[in-house]
């Protein structure tokens, strides 16, 4: 059987600092645990645009449409601000979110030991938390129709419409309970069905997907502001958590900062199956492309090392390699080694992004 193919884009500004250090453990599997990939690479967003005058070439499309998962760093800088909103490096990552129809956007919110300090919660609150959010990528009121800036009479007036078919709902509750079966099997659905038709709909429509397909998992709603608020007291309480797309750009950054630095949270980005059975797939550090600190080997690799694993867990069926990757961070981080990003005001010698990749490879060995 062939290989598993992985498309890897790393980006502008630190994307390509932070993938070096995938690359690493990349090598590292091939060498160490006989687990050989596919790696081919190529350009998207702001260094795309510098080589092909567009973010994202049509060859590049079609590739990603080809590989069993893309690794994806980050987009953007002020460089780029200049140009026409067609052409800016964000419009690449969206044409692959888009064309891959990558409707389910998977957010962990996990916090590891050696950082529940960093918590601006209390310690016990977020200590061993693992969660995770998703988050409905492709519809909802980001893409409804009608939208737009109108004249009424003699005001103007600001229009968004939030849009849900029976089908879009659906296809996200079945990704939220695969992934509930993987884990503790519990879901709790948030949206707001006390206020908006859509939510009711979003209710119903998860429920039935349960009662039909998932009746082993443990299933529960809440609205959407409740949500929150009990994300806050006592996150551990969730395990998975299913929502639309506005709700879950909130909740997901609200939750991931439960655990600290932007620079350790991972994401996934998946689509309906492919002929292998594998999923369309797109794996990305949370952040971006950090311009204040590019080129000085300051960025924290983790978050793009932890999407790696991810890709190793949902893609590749690897999930104890996928677990290996996550202790291998979790001991590096318990024996005290810190990118700038992770130390307090009392500070110490961070460690460059190189050394954190070392770091991790040495605790994998
Ligand atoms: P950002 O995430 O790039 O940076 C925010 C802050 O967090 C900065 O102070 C940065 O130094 C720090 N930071 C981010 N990642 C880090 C890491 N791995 N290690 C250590 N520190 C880290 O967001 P910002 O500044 O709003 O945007 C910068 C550029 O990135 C813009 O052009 C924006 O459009 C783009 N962007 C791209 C995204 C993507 O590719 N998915 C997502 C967010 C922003
Ligand atoms: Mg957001």
């Amino acid at each position: 059987m062939a290989n598993p193919s992985i498309l890897i884009l790393a980006g502008d500004g630190i994307g390509p600092e932070v993938m070096a250090e995938v690359k690493k453990i990349i090598g590292w599997f091939g060498t160490k645990r006989g687990i050989a990939f596919d790696v081919t690479e190529d350009l998207v967003g702001g260094c795309a645009y510098d080589a092909h005058g567009t973010p994202l070439t049509d060859a590049t499309m079609a590739k990603a449409q080809e590989v069993d998962a893309v690794l994806l760093g980050a987009v953007g800088g002020p460089k780029y601000d200049v140009l026409d909103f067609s052409v800016k490096p964000e419009r690449g990552l969206l044409r692959l979110r888009k064309e891959m129809d990558l409707f389910s956007n998977l957010r962990p919110a996990q916090c590891f030991d050696a950082l529940a300090d960093f918590s601006s919660l209390k310690k016990d609150v977020v200590a061993g938390l693992d969660i995770v959010i998703v988050r409905e990528l492709t519809s909802g009121v980001y893409f409804g129709e009608p939208r737009g800036i109108f004249t009424e009479g003699n005001e103007r007036v600001g229009i968004n419409t939030q849009r849900y078919t029976e089908s879009e709902i659906a296809r996200v509750a079945r990704s939220a309970f695969e992934l509930a079966r993987r884990r503790n099997n519990k879901v709790c659905s948030m949206e707001k069905a006390n206020v908006m038709e859509s939510g009711i709909l979003w209710r119903q429509v998860v429920q039935e997907v349960h009662d039909k397909e998932y009746p082993d998992v443990e299933l529960s709603h809440m609205y959407a502001d409740a949500g929150a608020m009990q994300l806050c007291r006592w996150p551990k309480q969730f395990d998975v958590i299913v929502t639309d797309n506005l709700f879950g750009d909130l909740l997901s950054d609200m939750a991931a900062m439960l655990t600290g630095s932007l620079g350790m949270l991972p994401s996934a980005s998946l689509g309906q199956p492919m002929a292998n059975g594998r999923p369309k797939a797109l794996y990305e550090p949370v952040h971006g492309s950090a311009p204040d600190i590019a080129g000085q080997g300051k960025a924290n690799p983790i978050a793009c090392v932890l999407s790696f694993a991810m890709a190793l867990r949902y893609s590749f069926d690897l999930g104890d390699e996928a677990a290996r990757v996550e202790k291998a961070v979790e001991k590096v981080l318990a024996d005290g080694v810190r990118t700038a990003d992770l130390m307090g005001p009392e500070g110490g010698k961070p460690v460059t992004t190189s050394q954190m990749g070392d770091a991790i490879i040495a605790a994998l060995d």
